[in-house]
């Protein structure tokens, strides 16, 4: 089963309009037709996550873990991202959070 990567693009992550930082859905999209990431971590844009506050967010979900990521407010983070997705479809270990991202890692309270 793969792994699913769920990228917020709700009514707080990414809305520019509300003064949070671009989700850049597209260059995501690319990324992982691109690389053919998909059939090893699941992109799934979606709706609100919940943890709104932590703008913006990501979750990974696989099997036994769920790793949340919070504040990804540049396109480096979202670069990260795709790094590690791709570190994953290269049988890099997993799903341990890499060094760039692990500071922005946090466990919802409110869920
Ligand atoms: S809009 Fe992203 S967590 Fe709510």
């Amino acid at each position: 089963m793969p792994a699913k990567l769920y990228v917020c693009s709700g009514c707080c992550c990414g809305r520019v309009e509300k003064g949070n930082n671009e989700v850049p859905v597209d260059m995501l999209k690319s990324a992982w037709e691109e690389h053919s990431i998909g059939e090893t971590v699941q992109l799934n844009i979606t709706t609100c996550l919940g943890p709104c506050s932590m703008n913006n967010v990501s979750l990974l979900k696989t099997a036994s873990k769920s790793i949340w990521l919070g504040k990804l407010n540049t396109p480096k983070h979202f670069q990260d991202l795709i790094d590690w997705a791709k570190a994953i479809t290269e049988g890099e270990q997993f799903p341990v959070v890499p060094d760039n991202l692990a500071p922005n890692r946090f466990v919802p309270t409110s869920l």
